[in-house]
């Protein structure tokens, strides 16, 4: 097991399913105020990295019926657990969940019109890889969220407005925007890159 990433950068056993419960409802703000800043439209494919328990993916679902939703996480526990979740969905063909890794995605060039990943990018071994693997696969002028706490210490710091902005520009997108969710006692940052 990798120590490096701890129970919320690799859930795994009975502690990585209890995480996942609280993840569940701890970031139901994180994942709506996300998915509202994507502008979800009929018929879209989506994509999220790293889905934790799968709450955002089963709000998006929700949300507009007619989006197929695809998600990556390379926990298994957390792909069962997201399994579990989006039963329905899953069984219908609206959502596939697959394991993987944010730096190696199995998927086409220009496969997806809305990327997004939700606390999730400080544990990816290779940030600059893991942006440039999401530019491979939106579509041109799709749309890719990462929304991360907004917090002044590690390892939040190294993904502050700015150096995010720089990273996504450097990963190829042609301009991004800074969203903040302005809530002291949960403090957001989304930076949406349009490709
Ligand atoms: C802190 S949890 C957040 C889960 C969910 N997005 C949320 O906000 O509730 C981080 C998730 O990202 C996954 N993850 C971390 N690094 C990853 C990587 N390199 N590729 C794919 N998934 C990754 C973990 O397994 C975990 O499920």
């Amino acid at each position: 097991m990798n120590d490096r990433l701890g129970q919320p950068g690799l859930p795994h056993g009975l502690v990585g399913r209890m995480l996942g419960g609280v993840m569940r409802w701890h970031n139901r703000p994180d994942n709506e105020w996300t998915l509202s800043l994507l502008d979800i439209r009929d018929n879209e494919q989506m994509l999220e990295v790293g889905f934790g328990p799968g709450a955002a993916i089963r709000l998006a679902s929700q949300l507009n019926a007619s989006v197929r939703i695809t998600g990556v996480d390379h926990s298994p526990e957390m792909l069962a657990a997201a399994e579990r979740l989006n039963h329905d969905a899953v069984a219908e063909g609206r959502v596939r969940l697959t394991l993987g890794s944010a730096d190696h995605l199995q998927f086409a060039d220009n496969s997806f019109d809305k990327v997004y990943s939700i606390n999730c990018i400080y544990f990816w071994p290779a940030p600059a890889r893991g942006l440039s693997e999401l530019y491979r696969v939106v579509k041109r002028g799709g749309l890719v969220a990462i929304t991360v706490r907004d917090k002044e210490r590690p390892p939040y710091d190294a993904f502050r407005p700015e150096k995010l902005t720089n990273s996504l520009i450097e990963a190829g997108f042609s301009s991004v925007a800074i969203n903040r969710n302005d809530v002291p006692s949960h403090p957001l940052i989304c930076a949406v890159g349009t490709k």
